[in-house]
Order: C-alpha cells, then structure tokens, then sequence
C-alpha cells in the first residue's frame, strides 16, 4: 500500500511557484548533455524514443530537455505543487512528458525504462537509508535489464563544509539568506531558508534536511536493489571523484538477472 506523506514533509510546496525563477542559472541543458554523455560513455547513448524516468523531476525542467529531445518522458515527485508546475510548463511549451505525483521510497512503475535519472542533489532528501535502498529496488523494477540509472549527489564533504550556508546574488528575483548545520553523528544537515520576493514583497522561512551517504552506502544499496556495475564520476567531468567532491555523479546497470 502506497504510503502518505503529510504536507509538512514535502519539503518544496512553499518554494514550488519560485522554484524556477531560482534555478534561472542552472543550465539544464547542458545537463541534459553531460548526462547524455556519460550513458553513451556506457556504451548506451540516448535516443529518440528512448523511455526515460526522471525521479524527484521537481519542476521537470531536465525531463522537458529530454522530452524536446525527443524521449519519452516521466517525471515523478513527491511534491504535488512542483508536479503542478511541471505540468503547466510542459503544457506551455508544447511538450509531451508525463508527471506522476509520488515517494521514491513507494512507487510501482511498470519495466518499461531504458534510463532513469535523478539530479540536484534530489537523493539528498531522502534522510533514510532503508528508504534510499527501496527507492532504487523501486528504481529497478521500472527499468529494463542492462538500462541505465544516472544520480548525482553531494558528498559528505559538501554537507560537512556546509555547502549550504549561503546568499543569493544581489539583484536576483528570489532573494534568500540560508544557514545550515551539518550533525556529522546522524550526518543530516538541517538548511533554515529564509526566502524574500522584491516583486510581491512575500516573505517566508522552510527548513529543508539533506542526508550524507557515503560511497560504500550507496554502493551497496545499488548493489542489493540489483545495479551493477557502477562507475562514479566527478560531477561534470569524465574523471573519478576525489577526496575533495562536492558533487558527484554515478551511472549504475540494472542487472540482467533480477535478483532483487
Ligand atoms: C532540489 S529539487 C531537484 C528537482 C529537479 N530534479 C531539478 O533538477 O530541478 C529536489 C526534489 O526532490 C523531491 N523529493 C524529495 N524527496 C522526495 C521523495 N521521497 N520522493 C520523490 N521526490 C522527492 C522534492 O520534492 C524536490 O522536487
């Protein structure tokens, strides 16, 4: 039975109407090309016509360079506000992709996937170990064997040097001043968000909580919901990770043999 989360668990509805005039600097296309490159480097190049899931699609700003790409597009997440958005835009700029409001800790999917992708640190937000394993066993059992998981996440470095303790640039549409404070015991950062919007004058706080995991966290939780093998990159580059990632991606194989 599909579990329910409460509104105050959805960590992005009070962001969601904003949420892109935030993002206005993150080049998702160029992401969409990175990610390209790295499943063709796996020896599976994206295509048009390919069937592709984008988990925690926020906005589904990635999923619509896809779908303009021609893919066939899913998106789902957890927030029903940021589906919302999703929807309108892909509504508005013409594009077919569909967006399914759902927990990567509990989603049924049909084997029907060639790729799967999950970016921005979106696996972050699932504070849970047993629920980052489950929602790659859910990952799994929606993807066709030999297709092609591609996350990114930060490190814990990233978290420990609290990454998230920051301003917006002066002049930007959303105006925001966070603090965060990393508990290196239960390796959770807790981010206070205080946002401001000129235009509207509209003022709110949110508190967001993003969860470290380790390499050998999530390799075994791959390895358990039956992906492999499994190759970490540098985030943006074509190099291994160092000490020194803040952000680092993996592209894992779903196993032929489903032993998951
Ligand atoms: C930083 S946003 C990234 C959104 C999108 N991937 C992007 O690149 O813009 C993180 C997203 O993860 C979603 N999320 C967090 N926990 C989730 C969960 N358990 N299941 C599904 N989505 C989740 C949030 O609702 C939010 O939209």
């Amino acid at each position: 039975m599909r579990r329910v989360r409460s509104a105050d668990q959805d960590q992005f509805a009070r962001i969601a109407p904003h949420y892109d005039a935030l993002m206005a600097n993150v080049p998702y296309g160029l992401w969409a090309n990175y990610i390209g490159q790295l499943a063709h480097l796996a020896g599976r190049p994206v295509r048009p016509g390919s069937k592709l899931l984008d988990l925690a699609t926020g906005t589904g700003s990635l999923a619509l360079q896809f779908a303009e790409r021609g893919c066939d597009v899913t998106g789902i997440d957890l927030s029903a506000p940021m589906i919302a958005e999703a929807k309108r835009k892909a509504a508005d700029q013409g594009l077919n992709a569909v967006f399914l409001c759902r927990d990567l800790a509990d989603f049924h999917l049909p084997p029907e996937f060639d790729y799967a992708i999950c970016v921005y640190d979106s696996l972050n937000y699932v504070l849970d170990g047993r629920d980052t394993e489950r929602a790659f066993a859910n990952t799994r059992r929606a993807l066709k064997s030999g297709a092609l998981l591609v996350f990114d996440v930060n490190t814990v470095r990233a978290l420990e040097a609290e990454l998230f303790t920051q301003d917006s640039r002066p002049g930007a549409a959303v105006r925001y001043r966070w603090k965060s404070t990393y508990d290196p015991e239960t390796r959770i950062s807790k981010i206070r968000m205080d946002f401001r919007i000129p235009d509207t004058g509209e003022r709110f706080a949110v508190t967001h909580h993003q969860r470290a995991y380790t390499d050998a966290e999530l390799r075994s939780y791959l390895r358990h919901a039956g992906f492999r093998p499994v190759t970490a990159y540098e985030a943006y580059r074509f190099v291994p990770p160092s000490p020194e990632s803040d952000r680092v991606f993996y592209v894992a194989v779903a196993t032929h043999t489903s032993k998951h």
